[in-house]
C-alpha cells in the first residue's frame, strides 16, 4: 500500500516548510492541497464566478484544467496553460480560497484530484483535512499548531523578507478570520485526526519541528 504522511494545521503554523523538508529528506512526493483550493479560487476570480455560488464553483472545480509540474525547488502550477505559481500566493487569492473551501460540493469535486497524488514512492500531504477526510488511512498523521500571535508574527516576517511591509494587526485579524472559517465550516472542519500526533510549534524553531516529526515518523 502507498505510504502517506499527512500534515494538517492552521494557516502559518509552518506546515509548508515542514512538508517541504520531510519530502526532501524522505524522497517523497508533496501534495500542497491549499494550492488546489487557491487555484480553484483564482479560476473563479478570473472567470468572475461569484464566490458564494456553490454549484458554479463546484462545476469549475470538477473541470479544473490544472497541472502540477515538480521542478528542483518548487512545484510549478499551470492553470489553462498559464503559470500561476506566483498569482495564487496573493492575499486576495488566499481569502478567496478560504471562502471557496467552505462548500461541501467544492470539496467533493476536489477529492479525487488530491487522492491521485498518492504514489509508490510515498506522499507528504499538506492541508487542513488530509488526515481526517482525504487520506483517513494514512500511516502517519501529524497536526501542527501554533498560537495565532506567533503565526501572525511569522507571516509578517515572511512578508518582510519579500520586501512587503504588512500591518501586523491586520495580518493577525486575517489569520483569525480564516481560522474561524476553517474550524466552523459544515464539512471537513480543521481539527486533528483522532490518531494524529499534535505538535505545537509556538516555542519551537523549524529545525526542532522537523527533528520531532522525523523522530515520530521513524518510530
Ligand atoms: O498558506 P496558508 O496556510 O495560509 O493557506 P493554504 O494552505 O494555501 O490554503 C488556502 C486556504 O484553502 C485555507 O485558508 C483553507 O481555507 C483552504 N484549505 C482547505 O480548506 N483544505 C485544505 N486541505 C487546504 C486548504
Amino acid at each position: 500500500k502507498n505510504l502517506v504522511i499527512t500534515v494538517d494545521g492552521p494557516s502559518g503554523a509552518g506546515k509548508g516548510t515542514l512538508c517541504y523538508a520531510l519530502a526532501k529528506k524522505l524522497g517523497f512526493a508533496l501534495l500542497d492541497s491549499g494550492a488546489i483550493y487557491r487555484v480553484t479560487a483564482l479560476a473563479a476570480l478570473k472567470k468572475q464566478v461569484p464566490l458564494d455560488d456553490e454549484a458554479a464553483l463546484a462545476n469549475l472545480a470538477r473541470h479544473l484544467d490544472v497541472e502540477f509540474l515538480p521542478e528542483d525547488n518548487e512545484v510549478k502550477i499551470i492553470l489553462e496553460g498559464e503559470d500561476v505559481s506566483r498569482q495564487i500566493r496573493t492575499q486576495e487569492v488566499a481569502e478567496a480560497a478560504s471562502k471557496v473551501a467552505v462548500f461541501p460540493q467544492v470539496r467533493a469535486a476536489l477529492l479525487q484530484l488530491q487522492q491521485s497524488f498518492a504514489n509508490e514512492k510515498g506522499l507528504i500531504a499538506d492541508g487542513r483535512d488530509m488526515g481526517t477526510v482525504v487520506f483517513p488511512d494514512a500511516q502517519v498523521k501529524l497536526f501542527l499548531d501554533a498560537s495565532a500571535e506567533e503565526r501572525a508574527k511569522r507571516r509578517y516576517k515572511q512578508l518582510q523578507t519579500k520586501g512587503i511591509s504588512g500591518n501586523f494587526a491586520q495580518i493577525l485579524a486575517e489569520i483569525e478570520e480564516r481560522d474561524f472559517r476553517d474550524r466552523n465550516r459544515p464539512i471537513a472542519p480543521l481539527k486533528p485526526a483522532e490518531d494524529a500526533l499534535l505538535l505545537d510549534s509556538t516555542e519551537l524553531s523549524i529545525e526542532e519541528v522537523i527533528a520531532q516529526a522525523l523522530d515520530y515518523i521513524r518510530q
